[in-house]
């Protein structure tokens, strides 16, 4: 078993410690998690022994032995393979290609590219990986989040092929996954630790962490503050050294009543949902539920005017739902899309203009920046954004801190229905909590909130009623004697649903 040992690593952007004299061991056959709040400097700790972010400082020793790291390839030779935070993928060519990405291609007697044999490794791969379903000719920019994460993972293995990997990294590779396609990834890691392999992985969900981890180090504020054996933890433990304060790992009750109906959907048919008939009060939390890709987006897209309603009636605030985004933010509507770095930040941009982006119009010609940054400063600390001030350019954020640029700007211009995809995928503990009670608090303002979630205690912790999509059809609607009652026909229809598969 080999014995990996990072030390002293340091790296300071502009004179701010993002990462301050951390050491870390590792040992083959054991996973390693890193935890932190975010910004504590566990990407840019990848980064570093990644070698694609040059360190102040950063001594390797494998074995008794000092390696040099200075770039990427080093890191390669090292047998060290990462799957980044941020999904470097290139959507215009094939999963294959995408696999085999960084290798020599295999080539017919020496010159034409081999498509047969470059199917067949890449496929070779995602079997490995569990991930048949996926057709290696697709072009990779078409595929669900999941699938290109499990297409990460498989280019990964792949270039380990050759060379013997002794360190898998993996940064927040969950987040975009639901719960069969954690278990997959999951399996994938109890193998690499079976053959020896050290693991280091990062992330924000406590429970897995405790389930397939066998080690964690701590992170605050770019400096180590704890390693322990899990076993010799606990949940509470761990949240209190990244936090430095007790932060509830649960959900707020709500406190305030319900008002009258704001938005109402009768039997509507879109081009890809059928069915939906609901109707969400001001202040109501109405969840939407389901297996991975049923409908829940598209659902929060229609109140965006993003999908377009083809028969039945649906009217928001007393008006025909909006028909374009434009059109929803300035009657009130706010969202939070899944996707967020790709789908609604401008990462060369400042925070500031990134969190007033939709609301320019509140904005006269007069005193404009300063007002802007105003609202940026107030909005960000709703949030407990953590970044250099509202002119930083968000793309220098840590994942969790861009997340929460996008909820900002949500709740800037009280929002009266807010639209949320999966909103803490991604979030630390600390923060999550927070975006409960900011859930709560915009209720108790009459604002009504549909969120979706993969996280089925989120959903039952937040939810006032629950509207269950199957393959873009409403299959329920259940309300609060349903969630809390003895039968709980949602977890029922979750393992009925995940069961049959
Ligand atoms: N390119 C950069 N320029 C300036 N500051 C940066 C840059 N990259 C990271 N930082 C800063 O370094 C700190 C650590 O960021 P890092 O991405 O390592 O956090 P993290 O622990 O991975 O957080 P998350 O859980 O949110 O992903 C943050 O304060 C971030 O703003
Ligand atoms: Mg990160």
């Amino acid at each position: 078993m080999h014995s990996l040992t990072f030390s002293n690593m340091s790296k300071a952007y502009g004179g701010v410690p993002a990462l301050a004299d951390v050491t870390l061991h590792l040992a083959g056959g054991r996973v390693h998690a890193l935890m932190g709040e975010n910004g504590a400097g566990k990407s840019t700790l990848i980064k570093l022994i990644a070698g694609v972010v040059r360190a102040d400082s950063l001594t390797v020793i494998k074995d008794g032995q000092t390696l040099p790291l200075t770039n990427a390839q080093d890191a390669q030779d090292a047998g060290f393979r990462f799957i980044h935070q941020e999904l470097n993928i290139v959507p215009q060519v094939s999963v294959a290609e995408n696999i085999l990405l960084g290798r020599a291609l295999p080539r017919r007697f020496g010159v034409a590219v081999d498509w047969a044999d470059l199917r067949a490794q890449a496929r070779a791969a995602l079997k490995f990986l569990g991930a048949t379903h996926i057709d290696v000719r697709a072009l990779a920019g078409d595929l669900p989040a999941g699938d290109k994460m499990m297409m990460k993972i498989a280019a990964a293995l792949v270039a380990a092929q050759g060379t013997p990997a002794d360190l898998y990294v993996f940064d927040e590779p969950t987040a975009a996954l639901t719960g069969e396609e954690s278990d997959m990834l999951f399996a994938v890691i109890e193998r690499l630790r079976a053959g020896g392999a050290a693991v280091l992985y990062v992330s924000h969900r406590m429970d897995e962490v405790l389930r397939i981890c066998d080690d964690v180090t701590v992170l605050r504020d770019g400096a180590r503050v704890s390693t322990k054996p899990v076993a010799d933890t606990s949940k509470a433990e761990i949240i209190q050294a990244m936090t430095g304060r007790d932060v509830k790992d649960a959900y707020p009750p709500r406190s305030s009543a319900m008002g009258d109906t704001i938005a109402r959907v009768e039997n509507v048919q879109t081009r890809d949902l059928h069915d939906l008939t609901f109707d969400i009060k001001a202040g109501e939390v109405l969840g939407v539920s389901g297996l991975a890709e049923a409908g829940q987006s598209r659902l929060l897209r229609l109140f965006m005017g993003l999908n377009r309603v083809q028969s039945g009636r649906a009217e928001f605030d007393g008006a025909p739902l909006p028909n374009s985004p434009a059109q929803a933010w300035a009657r009130g509507v706010a969202y939070i899309p899944r996707e967020r770095r790709a789908d609604s930040l401008c990462l060369n941009m400042a925070i500031r203009s990134n969190i007033v982006l939709p609301h320019l119009g509140r904005y006269g010609l007069r005193a404009q920046k300063r007002r802007e940054r105003r609202d940026a400063v107030d909005m960000g600390q709703k949030v407990r954004l953590k970044s250099n001030g509202p002119e930083q350019p968000v793309g220098q954020l840590s994942g969790g801190n861009q997340q929460k640029v996008v909820f900002a700007r949500a709740l800037l211009g009280n929002p009266k229905l807010l639209l949320l995809d999966e909103p803490t995928r991604g979030v630390d503990v600390g923060a999550k909590y927070d975006i409960y009670l900011l859930v709560r608090e915009l209720s108790a303002q009459g604002c009504a909130v549909i969120l979706t979630s993969t996280d089925l205690p989120e959903i039952l912790g937040m939810c006032d009623r629950v509207l269950v999509l199957q393959d873009g059809r409403q299959a329920h609607l259940l309300d609060r004697a349903a969630l809390s009652g003895s039968g709980d026909l949602l977890t029922r229809f979750y393992s009925a649903e995940q069961g049959g598969q």
